[in-house]
Parts: structure tokens; sequence; C-alpha cells
């Protein structure tokens, strides 16, 4: 389907879905009026919600807003981990599972709180015995294993940063961000597990420390001897150091409410990463209010997110949002299909999980896939469905709803970003009508509008800019080391108004409907690429002189990276050499950015001023009819490209 189309049907959709009266009568939030009376004091708002934390000093001041940069209860201090561990094993939720953690091999664990609260006390013994202390930058580059969290949970206990960088990323990709960071340590995994066979993780980090801060390098054994692992001066053995660390607790480091929780590293417009700036108390606000809010969390429910915990769903929606709401939350390790198609279903059931978050892409999968797989399972125990990281188009909503939901389930569309924390567009299911394809409106305490060229509110029936009108409290508070980009790419358009980089309809019903990214950055399979960055590592290939890349429709991605790559005088295009370029990429950032396709050019279109015209290779890839070409300095160029694109589709 082409962008054009896909708005198509976007628009047309007409289909409601009201929540039912049994769900109203359960929910969190079941009273209307709070739309109005958040809208009416959103610092008031965002105030209430913060009491659902435990302060260690609390907050007196609310909001100080000196645009772009916000402070929330800043006068107040407490530790996340305290709010997402401790705080639970003082009381009924001792012994209550906080982890369920599967393995891709077959392989589980079950952590309590109380347990979990173990292993993160003797974890921060741990990192305190290498030498870290508050303030000081921890990378951390693990597989879905528990050590992930308890990682994590103990960088925030005693109140040092983590980076987390997804283990799907090159070398690279990871040294780049640790350099960024300048991280002191590095917490790797021997090697993980991905659809049965072993991916090695310390190999990568190994080069990525070379010429790095990095002191030392702490290294879970997840695979063990088949992991083939060699040792080096600076590693350290988790497992060991773990069973010389005291087992007494940990206190908790008080932490200004301004203090930084994290960095996570996203792609931006140009090659270089953006470190998103995290800090402690607006974050958890924001994180464990949509915790009960949207997605409605008890503490009878179990829930599963099946982001990876690399990614902000996984920090917001694994980590932070359901441990500091004292929930039951389920980790899974490996793939989909492994070792069959129906694991995802097999999980709900053994483990009667009641809501599930998940992804269009994998929505989209499933729809492929067929509905087989899941009927072999009970999923009844589901109540709520939700969905993240792209537009999902109404046949996969209405999809989700027939076959996982059983029609009996809401669905919560959740817009939101690594910048903004947590949900911020999305309906709240007991309280407000769905209709496929929209994330419905704005949560309570949050005001977005959509804009115009000049700033203006479109209004109903038009199409423009979103943008977010006033500050809230998860939202981020820099760009690590870059105050200038940071102001300038999220502030930069229009004053003291936030640009997230989405394009946004609002339908007669103020209704928002997400037309995806409108700048140089790709959405594939729900994660952020830029193309700057795919152009920049294409262009390190000794054969290559220029490339250009778009990202172009795909059924199940959404969007798939599609390269134009001019080659340097004497090289000739070869299959060979699409194979070695597609390598090269996914060497050099990691397999998420490996172009689908690749289109060698004796030139790119460029306009007479040598801007390249992204939208006409776009039109081209997508075998669309051309859009004006009048302005190219060379309209031949993009016939033979159409030529050349037309003898591969035939
Ligand atoms: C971009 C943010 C936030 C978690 C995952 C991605 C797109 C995200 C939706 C949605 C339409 C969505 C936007 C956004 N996006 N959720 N429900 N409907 N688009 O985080 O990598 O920071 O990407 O993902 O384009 O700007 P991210």
């Amino acid at each position: 389907m082409t962008e054009a189309d896909r708005l198509d049907t976007l628009l047309k959709e007409t289909r409601t879905f009201m929540p039912s009266q049994a769900f109203k009568n359960q929910a969190n939030f079941a009273d209307p009026a709070i739309y109005e009376q958040a809208a009416n004091d959103p610092e008031a708002y965002w105030a209430a919600q913060a009491e659902n934390l435990t302060w260690f000093t609390k907050f007196t001041k609310t909001l100080e807003w000196n645009p772009p940069h916000a402070k929330w209860f800043s006068d107040g201090t407490l530790n996340a981990t305290y709010n997402a561990v401790d705080r639970h094993r003082e009381g009924i939720r001792k012994n209550k599972a906080a982890i369920i953690w599967e393995g891709e091999p077959g392989d589980s664990r079950v952590l309590t709180y109380d347990m979990l609260g173990r292993e993160v006390d003797r974890a921060a013994h741990m990192l305190k015995s290498l030498g870290v202390g508050k303030g000081d930058r921890v990378a951390i580059y693990l597989p879905m294993i528990p050590e992930l969290p308890i990682a994590m949970l103990a960088c925030a206990k005693i109140g040092a940063i983590h980076t987390i960088v997804f283990a799907g990323f090159a070398s690279t990709s990871l040294k780049d961000r640790i350099l960024d960071a300048d991280a002191k340590l590095l917490i790797t995994a021997d090697a993980g597990y991905r659809r049965g066979n072993i991916v090695p993780l310390k190999q990568n980090a190994d080069e990525a420390v070379e010429g790095t801060n990095v002191e030392h390098v702490l290294v879970v054994t997840r695979v063990g001897e088949k992991a083939n692992t060699t040792w080096h001066e600076k590693d350290v053995s988790w497992h060991d150091l773990m069973a010389k660390t005291p087992t007494t607790p940990f206190p908790a480091e008080p932490m200004n409410a301004e203090d930084i929780l994290y960095i996570l590293y996203t792609s931006g417009t140009t090659g270089k990463p953006k470190g998103i700036v995290h800090t402690t108390g607006g974050y958890l606000v924001g994180a464990n209010t949509s915790m009960r809010s949207v997605f409605d969390i008890k503490d009878s429910d179990v829930y599963f997110c099946t982001a990876d915990i690399g990614w902000v769903t996984g920090h917001t929606y694994i980590v932070y949002g359901p441990l500091s709401a004292g929930a039951t939350t389920v980790m899974y390790e490996g793939a989909p299909d492994f070792p069959d198609r129906d694991r995802l279903f097999a999980i709900i059931e053994k483990y009667a999980v009641t809501i599930l978050y998940t992804a269009p892409t994998s929505i989209r999968t499933f729809m492929k896939w067929g509905p087989s797989y899941i009927d072999q399972h009970d999923v009844s125990t589901l109540r709520l469905l939700g969905s993240v990281g792209e537009p999902i188009n109404p046949e996969a909503w209405m999809w989700y709803h027939v076959h996982i939901g059983k029609e009996h389930c809401p669905i919560v569309d959740t817009w939101w970003q690594t910048e903004t924390g947590c949900a911020m567009i999305a309906p709240l299911p007991g309280l407000m009508t769905t209709k496929p394809g929209s994330a419905t409106r704005p949560v309570p305490g949050i005001s977005v509008d959509v804009v115009d060229e000049n700033g203006v509110s479109v209004g109903p029936g038009n199409g423009g800019y979103l943008v977010i009108t006033k500050p809230w409290p998860s939202m981020l508070r820099t760009i690590w080391g870059d105050d200038e980009r940071f102001k300038k790419t999220y502030f930069g358009k229009f004053e003291g108004i936030y640009l997230p980089g989405d394009g946004a309809h609002l339908d007669e019903d103020n209704y928002i409907w997400i037309l995806g990214r409108i700048d140089d950055v790709i959405n594939v399979s729900g994660h952020r690429i830029g193309t700057m960055e795919v152009e920049s590592a294409l262009v390190e290939h000794e054969s290559v002189a220029e490339a250009a890349v778009i990202g172009r429709s795909h059924d199940v991605k959404g969007q798939a990276i599609a390269a134009f790559v001019t080659l340097r005088e004497g090289i000739a295009s070869s299959d060979e050499l699409v194979k070695e370029l597609k390598q090269f990429v996914s060497t050099k950032i990691g397999a998420m950015a490996r172009p689908e396709e690749i289109y060698f050019t004796a030139e790119l279109p460029k306009t007479r001023s040598a801007k390249i015209m992204r939208r006409l290779l776009r039109d081209i890839a997508e075998g669309r009819a051309l859009g004006d070409t009048t302005t190219l300095a060379d309209p031949s160029v993009v016939e033979s490209l159409k030529q050349q694109y037309q003898e591969k589709e035939s």
C-alpha cells in the first residue's frame, strides 16, 4: 500500500468501539470529568498523580517552565528503584511476582519483589565495588535476560545513569554511544539467543570499548561454553563478583527529582544519534500514571509487553511503569516464531496474561501467519490490548480486536516517543470510544494540537504538524551534551511548543490520526532509523561514491529502507555488491538498518541547488507515477531509475 492509499483508508474509517459496561465498571480511571479537570489545571493533576510515588522529601514546587527547559517537582527527592522495587517489599506485595521471565530455549525464572530487590541490592554493591557512583554513566548492552532490569535498577539505586544500547546494535553503534555518554562501565553478556542461534555480544563489546574510558566490562554468562568467549584484562564476571558481594540491603540514594535517571539514544535527522535525557521524578510520574490510566493496571494483572528493554517502550512499559505500580511484568527473551509461530500465545496461556502490549508490525505478521497459531491456545485471560511504535492500519486494528482480543478487549493505541517518556495520545480504556487507526485523544494532563506552517491550529477536518503545547513531567530535559540541538530540534520551529516530527490529521470529533514522520526519519517495524545514518554507513564503503536513503511503504514493517547508490568510477554494479552493501550497513549499524533494496544509479535526482529529491525516490521505490520533476537539474536521471525499478519488478 502506498502512502496515499493508506491515508485514504484512514480518513474513510467510520467504525467506533465503546468500552463495555463491564470494563467501565472496573476501570481505574472511570470518571470522564478527569479530562476537563486535568485540562483546567494540568499542574494540579500531575501533582496529584505524583502522590502515587513514595518521596523521601515531598516536593513543594510542581513546575518551573523556562521554555524550552522544564523542571518538575524540583525540590522533591526520591529514588526510582525504591519506588519500583523496595517499597513493594515492605508490604503485601513482598512475595508477589515482579518479573516473570521466559527464556527463548524454554527456561524460565520468576522473581518476586523481594527476590528482585535482593538481586538489585547485590548488584548495587557490585557496581559500587567497581567504582561506580552517583552521576556516573553505565552502558548496558544485554539481551532480554533478568540481569538487564537488575542492572538498570542497580544503577538507579546508587544514582548512576544507565544508557542501554539495544543488543541488536553493531559494535560501532555501541562505541559511538559509549563515547558520547562517556561511560566508565559496560555491562554485557557472553552471547544471546535469537531464533535458536547464538548471537555473539562480547565480541562486539570488546571492539566497542577500545579507545573509550570504560574501565571494566562486566560480563553476564547467558550462553556459556558455546559462546566461545575470550576474556580480556578489563573483564569481570558478573556471577563471580555477585558471589563475593555482601547480601546486606543497599540503601537507596536519595535523588533530586531533576537528577538524570537515564540517557537513551535515538535517531534523528543527522548521522549522529541523540542522547535523550530523562530525569528521575517527572519520568517516573509519567510512567506510573500512564500505567494506571492507559493500561488500567491492577494487582491481579499479568502484564506482557513484547518490546525489548533496549528501546524506550521496554524502559517505561516493561520496567519502570509496571514495577512502580507493583504489577507483574512478563519479559520474553527471544523471537516470536521460535520454536514455532505460536510462541507469544503459548506465553499468554502459560502465565494467564491479562494485558498485552505489542507493535503493529507484529500484528501484521500474525495476520500473515493466520489465526491458527492463536487458536491453539487459551488466550481468554486477555482483557486489554495495546499498540505502539507506528500508525496501526484499521485492518490490523480489526484483526487484533477480533482474533486476539476476541472482540471483548479494548485496544489502546498509544502514540509517544523516546523523547516523551510515556504515552501521550491514547484512549483511557474505560472512558474513550475508540476508532480503528486513531490513537484518539491526548491523555489527561497533556495538551496537543495540529497546526500549520505558521503554528496556527488547523481545526477539525484538517491535517498538519502534531505539536505538544504544554510541558509535561516525563518530557526529555535535553540532549546529552548538546542543548543547542535540543532547542533547535524540538522547539526551533514554534517557540515554546514541542515539535515531535509527526504529521497528523484531526477529525471532526477532534480525534488524532497520526500520519507518520515528516522528517528524514524512517520507521522500520516501530524502530526509528535516520536516513543520514544509513547514508553515512554506505558511503564508508570503498565502492560507494554517494547514497540517498528513503523509507518506502512496506506491508508488514510499515516502512522499509531503500537505498539509491552511486558507485565510484570504474566499479561495476552486481548482485554480489548489493549483498555486500546490505551486509556492510548491517555490520556498521545493526541488522535493523539493513536496506531492503539497493538501486544503483549513475546519478541521483537533484534540484538545481544540489538537493537530493527524496520525494521522487520514494515515488520510484513505491512504483508510483512521478510527481513534479520540473525542478530537477537533469530529468533524465529519474527516467532511467524508474526503468530500472520496473525491470526489477517484472
Ligand atoms: C515515533 C517515535 C514510543 C515507543 C516506540 C517508538 C511513531 C510511535 C505510534 C503510534 C503512530 C507512532 C511516531 C513517533 N509512533 N507510536 N501509536 N501511532 N505512530 O519510539 O523510536 O522514539 O519513535 O514512532 O512517528 O514519532 P521512537
